[in-house]
């Protein structure tokens, strides 16, 4: 029965840095930096009370989960006031906090766009919503995934800096045949990142706030491993994109993130990693530092594919 009520409420994303050196044909009406008009108006009510759904989902069981950083994005932002939110008047609000502004897209964008937008404090926000029958499950970002799950974190002024510098490493990267290994560091921070507070582990990354399910999981669940941010380690540690994750990294405060992003020379980091992964995503190595090693029962049992 358990694994029943996680199957129905996954939600899973194939986000942008999943499909990482992928190329995608620019839309007609989309701009050279691949930006488009939000066309907030357009949305229906049936399309803004799909956002509410969502909303009202997460708040029952992020407060007491989510990081203080992410809950108080949500309300400095004024996300808690029901509808999709207008992207104009939201930027004005962020950009007053910390600089950074958010842009439509159509969808996926290719990496070089994807790494400028960043590099220039704009955050890429799909702008479609999913249908109501698609509350679960989604194959890209969406404007929920993107707009509840990425933009509040960028209301904290040290975690936005590391986004502006993952953008401008990403651009210096691509002359080295290393992203997926960049990828690993977007989806074990940004994405599926936890960090330890004076409360205890909270989430922060978009793709476990996203989804109600996932946030028990990634803190509660016996399954997965919980292991101290080391950032050549999670470089090297491939992940699921269609399930759950089997490991989550944790770091100790996002100036750890800012800090081992910067301080660390990634050209001969590229130079000996070339693309490829050394760890499984469940490996535990002996010079982890481990919080919880993980069962793996979840994963060992089929996850979200078990019978
Ligand atoms: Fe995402």
């Amino acid at each position: 029965m358990n694994s029943f009520v996680i199957v129905q409420d996954i939600f899973r994303l194939t986000c942008y840095i999943s499909c990482m050196s992928n190329q995608f044909d620019k839309p007609a009406h989309a701009a050279d930096d691949w930006t488009i008009d939000q066309r907030w108006s357009d949305y229906t009510a049936d399309e803004h009370k799909v956002w509410d759904t969502l909303y009202e989902r997460l708040m029952k069981v992020l407060p007491g989960r989510a990081a203080p950083e992410f809950l108080n994005g949500l309300t400095a932002l004024k996300l808690d006031r029901g509808g999709i939110p207008n992207f104009e008047e939201m930027s004005d609000e962020l950009e007053a906090l910390t600089g950074w502004r958010v842009v439509a897209v159509p969808g996926l964008v290719p990496d070089d766009v994807f790494f400028d937008h960043l590099a220039n404090c704009r955050f890429p926000a799909g702008n479609f919503i999913r249908k109501p029958d698609q509350l679960d499950y989604i194959q890209e970002p969406d404007v929920f995934h993107d707009v509840f799950g990425h933009v509040p974190m960028l209301t904290d002024p040290v975690f936005a800096n590391y986004m502006k510098a993952y953008g401008e490493g990403g651009l210096r990267s691509l002359r080295h045949a290393s992203l997926k290994n960049l990828a690993a560091l977007y989806w074990y921070t940004v994405e599926f990142g936890l960090i330890q507070t004076d409360q205890g582990l909270r989430i922060y990354g978009a793709g476990i706030v996203s989804s109600p399910a996932e946030s028990v999981f990634s803190l509660e669940d016996e399954s997965p491993n919980r292991i101290g941010f080391e950032l050549e380690r999670l470089m090297r540690t491939d992940y699921r994109i269609d399930d759950f994750q089997q490991s989550y990294f944790v770091i100790d405060s996002y100036d750890q993130l800012f800090r081992s992003t910067v301080d660390t020379d990634f050209a001969p980091l590229y130079a000996q990693m070339h693309g490829r992964f050394d760890h499984k995503p469940e490996d535990v190595l002996p010079s982890d530092t481990l919080l919880h090693q993980g069962t793996q029962a979840y994963a060992n049992r089929g996850g979200r594919f078990a019978a």
